[in-house]
């Protein structure tokens, strides 16, 4: 036992401590976690921890983070999650290292991102589930029979120790983000967040290209090849009528496609040709070496703004021996790190279950909701998405609060917007974005992205 004067000196002891690490900003951070400087990285002010955290400690299952603290001010600025979807691909290679991150890795080296994130918030970057990238199971059965159901759980249980590692952190204002299948990861985390009342300080979602019902976002496809004049007049009918492609993918998905589909779907191909990216119907595609020589004679134009190569040289970055070392990351039961997991089986009929009402009972418990559009893309085309949200504020009583508008950025159209509730749900184009928004106009993705976490509405004028 100890003595009242005994304790009354630790308690002492304690606020001592607690006071000075306030006064001179010492943290609780793991230090083990702390990234001194990644290879070849341009000096920055701000920090950066990567690691793993435990969420299965008997089958030793471990999810890889990366954290990049705001550049400014942190304490001040919201923790914003970024999840990539797939399902199986990494939210490190594609979200921080070839969309917002803090650096883009080139031949030589890492280069500055004008355009980071962690310009306004604490970006969190999850590889989820186990099975992509540095994420793992020791127990290799779990890669079997992966789905949304045990991603969500797996992701609330990482959150939860993570914010216990980040004490700090644990008032501020939080988001979850992320893009494509991220559509179920995000409502589906954010919703158990909220059913189990966990204690974090949940303020919204934004979701880019998401998959939210199986339907209406493949099958707006057809219109959006046509009326981008990838395909004929003739073929959109037959694509419409004769076989759709929510029809397509699930034969495909379900190893039995019917031959009228398939004569479908190759016509479909041969007239989008082989040499356009699905994901930014408007963007030069990166060209594998061999075909380069061949490219570059029939290139005419000079000047690419983007580098349309940047998945390749992420790849060849995240799979150096001293960038892993330099993240605490290492390679369990995988040869090589790669952007979509080659040994994850995700349960493929979860692709159609529908998340758009999930949206509708997270508008109803207060967070916020953003889905966001870049409008190049065919995959998850604005065509359908926008539809969805329509249908989702008239289903949930939701009334148009700001009519669709444009909305600007650097003293450009950077998209259209339109307001429902008063704000709690909105729709967004990024004009001349890709699936991968923030990877073609990173600008105008962080001027919505800076809109959004203040809750403001869009830029109205140039
Ligand atoms: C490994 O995981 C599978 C599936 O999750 C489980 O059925 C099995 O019992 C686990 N094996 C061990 C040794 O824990
Ligand atoms: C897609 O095709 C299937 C099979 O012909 C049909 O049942 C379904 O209604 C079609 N969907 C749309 C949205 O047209
Ligand atoms: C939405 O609009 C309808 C029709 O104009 C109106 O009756 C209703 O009160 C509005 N709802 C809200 C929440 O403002």
């Amino acid at each position: 036992m100890i003595s009242q004067s005994q304790s009354c000196a630790l308690i002492a002891t304690i606020i001592f401590v607690l006071a000075t690490q306030i006064i001179i900003g010492v943290n609780s951070f793991p230090e083990s976690d702390k990234i001194r400087t990644l290879p070849q990285q341009p000096k920055v002010e701000f920090q950066q921890y990567a690691g793993y955290i435990t969420v299965d400690e008997v089958q030793k299952r471990a999810l890889f983070y990366y954290f990049v603290e705001a550049e400014v001010e942190p304490a001040s600025k919201p923790v914003v999650l970024w999840l990539n979807g797939g399902p199986g691909c990494s939210s490190v290679g594609a979200g921080a290292f070839v969309e917002h991150g803090p650096f883009k890795p080139t031949e030589n080296g890492l280069i500055k991102n004008d355009y980071s994130w962690n310009k306004v918030a604490n970006m969190l970057y999850l590889e989820s589930p186990a099975g992509v990238g540095f994420s793992y199971s020791a127990n290799k059965s779990f890669y079997d029979s992966v789905n949304d159901e045990i991603t969500a759980r797996d992701n609330l249980v990482f959150l939860q120790h993570w914010f216990s590692k980040f004490q700090e952190y644990k008032n501020n204002d939080f988001f979850i983000t992320g893009e494509s299948y991220a559509g179920h990861y995000v409502p589906q985390l954010a919703q158990i967040i909220v059913q189990t009342k966990s204690k974090f300080n949940l303020k919204g979602i934004a979701i880019g290209n998401p998959l939210l019902e199986f339907n209406t976002d493949f099958n707006s496809r057809a219109e959006f090849l046509w009326s981008h004049g990838l395909i004929s007049d003739s073929t959109y009918e037959t694509f419409t009528k004769v076989c759709n492609y929510s029809q397509i993918r699930r034969e495909y998905q379900n190893g039995r496609a019917t031959i009228v589909c398939s004569r479908v779907n190759r016509l479909v191909s041969m007239e989008i040709s082989r040499y356009i990216d699905s994901y930014d119907v408007t963007l030069d595609v990166c060209l594998p070496s061999e075909k380069q020589q061949a490219y570059i004679l029939t290139q005419l134009q000079e000047g690419e703004k983007i580098d349309v190569c940047e998945e390749d040289e992420t790849i060849t970055y995240l799979n150096r021996k001293d960038v892993q070392l330099a993240l605490h990351a290492k390679l369990v039961g995988i040869p090589l790190w790669s952007t979509c997991s080659g040994i994850l089986k995700y349960d493929m009929q979860n692709l159609e279950i529908p998340t758009i009402s999930i949206l509708g009972k997270l508008v109803k418990s207060g967070v916020r909701v953003l889905v966001y559009s870049g409008d190049q893309d065919s995959v998850i085309p604005l065509l359908g998405t926008r539809s969805l949200v329509n249908g989702l504020a008239k289903d949930f009583g939701l009334n148009t609060t700001n009519s669709y508008r444009a909305w600007f950025n650097e003293r450009q159209v950077a998209g259209w917007t339109q307001i429902y509730g008063g704000g709690i749900l909105s729709f967004a184009t990024i004009r001349g974005a890709s699936h991968e928004a923030p990877f073609s106009q990173p600008g105008r993705s962080l001027g919505l992205l800076k809109a959004f976490l203040e809750g403001k509405p869009l830029p109205t004028i140039l």
